[in-house]
């Protein structure tokens, strides 16, 4: 029986909910299933970690997470420890280090899911949203001079590179190749960033010819969130930069009802390394603790990462649990508008796959 290392780093906030609650979601499958196990390894890094050793993970923890099979997220954020020291010292150190070049956000309307669209019905929201995830706006490239003098200057340089942007459209044209519409909608800014996005859109087209089937079009981030809220239906795959789908992503999820059903992942498609799979939302401190974060999106989370170890049966069988139990709205949590807990949640998910006691 196969066994998958999985580790769990639940960091900041709600993420120590979460991700307690989508182990669960996994083991209860896998003893469901008989199939395959997890061997699942807890790293307590994040803002507590921080303030012991002054940093936000070991100076080798990409070495303890290497062998892995794949990463469970939770949430890095505190409100103690400036964002963008939580944030570089630990997520983006492990996408950027295991090279997880490929960032995936689904977006559906789940059943039982009232969505802030009035006029969009469910099959109108089926998006996959591919966000550049190792350079462009997060290169990490800038920095700042003459410190608190009147003259100070500070820059963040947007770095692209052609092997990056090559690779992320091919992932997006072949994603969007695998879904019925082969439908893909390469987001740009080339009207006003007339170098990097220009490449972005030459290279575009370029990978465009290895997908003769793929249909495709062009559009810019700002009129893209306006076609989001308008039009939803005429877009499925859409790929954008690193910023950019970091906006359009949370603009999905809202339109889909909640931050805190989104999923991602973030992957190294050539499997160098292992991947990483996370909730979208944050660590949400003003209810951390409290037991009503959504554990959906890390639900959803694990069925990427099942999918990612080819357990595609257990992906679907995990699917359409969530579904089942999203369909019930007194199992809503308060982001939903209901009262459920995160217990109850995981509960009535892992009950999908047990036999039900005598
Ligand atoms: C996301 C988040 C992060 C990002 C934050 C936490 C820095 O918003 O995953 O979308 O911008 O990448
Ligand atoms: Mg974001």
């Amino acid at each position: 029986m196969k066994t998958y290392k999985i580790a769990c780093i639940p960091g900041d906030g709600i993420g120590k909910e979460v991700v307690p609650a989508g182990q669960a979601a996994l083991e209860a499958l896998a003893t469901a299933g008989g199939s395959f196990a997890f061997d699942f390894k807890n790293f307590g890094w994040g803002g507590d970690w921080y303030r012991a050793h002054g940093e936000m993970m070991p100076p080798h923890g990409l070495d303890e997470l290497r062998g892995m099979d794949a990463i469970l997220f939770g949430s890095a954020g505190d409100p103690h420890i400036p964002d963008h020291i939580t944030l570089w010292g630990l997520r983006l150190k492990i996408c950027q280090g295991f090279d997880q070049y490929a960032n995936v956000r689904p977006t559906r309307i789940l059943p039982g899911i009232d969505g802030p669209l009035k006029r969009c019905k469910p099959e109108d929201l089926n998006w996959i949203i591919v966000r550049e995830n190792s350079e462009g706006e997060y290169a990490g490239v800038g920095g700042r001079a003459h410190q608190g003098q009147p003259i100070e200057v500070a820059t963040d340089l947007s770095v692209m590179t052609r092997a990056g942007v090559e690779r992320i459209m091919r992932y997006a044209f072949k994603l969007a190749q695998s879904r019925p519409r082969k439908l893909l909608t390469v987001v740009t800014k080339s009207n006003a960033q007339r170098h990097a996005m220009v490449m972005w859109d030459e290279i575009a087209r370029e990978v465009s010819h290895e997908f003769p089937d793929v249909t495709w079009d062009k559009e810019l981030v700002d009129a893209c969130t306006a076609r989001m809220v308008m039009r939803p239906a005429t877009l499925d795959t859409v790929v954008a930069t690193n910023l950019h789908a970091d906006i359009l992503s949370d603009l999905a999820a809202a339109l889909a009802g909640s931050l805190g059903i989104a999923p991602t992942a973030n992957i190294d498609p050539e499997r160098r390394y292992p991947s990483m799979f996370e909730p979208i939302h944050g660590s949400a401190f003003d209810i951390m603790g409290q037991g009503l974060a959504n554990p959906v999106g890390t639900f959803w989370s694990c069925v990427m990462l099942l999918e990612h170890l080819g357990e595609q049966a257990a992906a679907r069988a995990l699917m359409a649990a969530i579904e089942r139990v999203t369909a019930n709205t007194t199992l809503h949590t308060r982001d939903l508008g209901g009262n459920a807990t995160t217990v109850q949640v995981t509960q009535a998910v892992c009950a999908q796959f047990l036999p039900v006691p005598a």
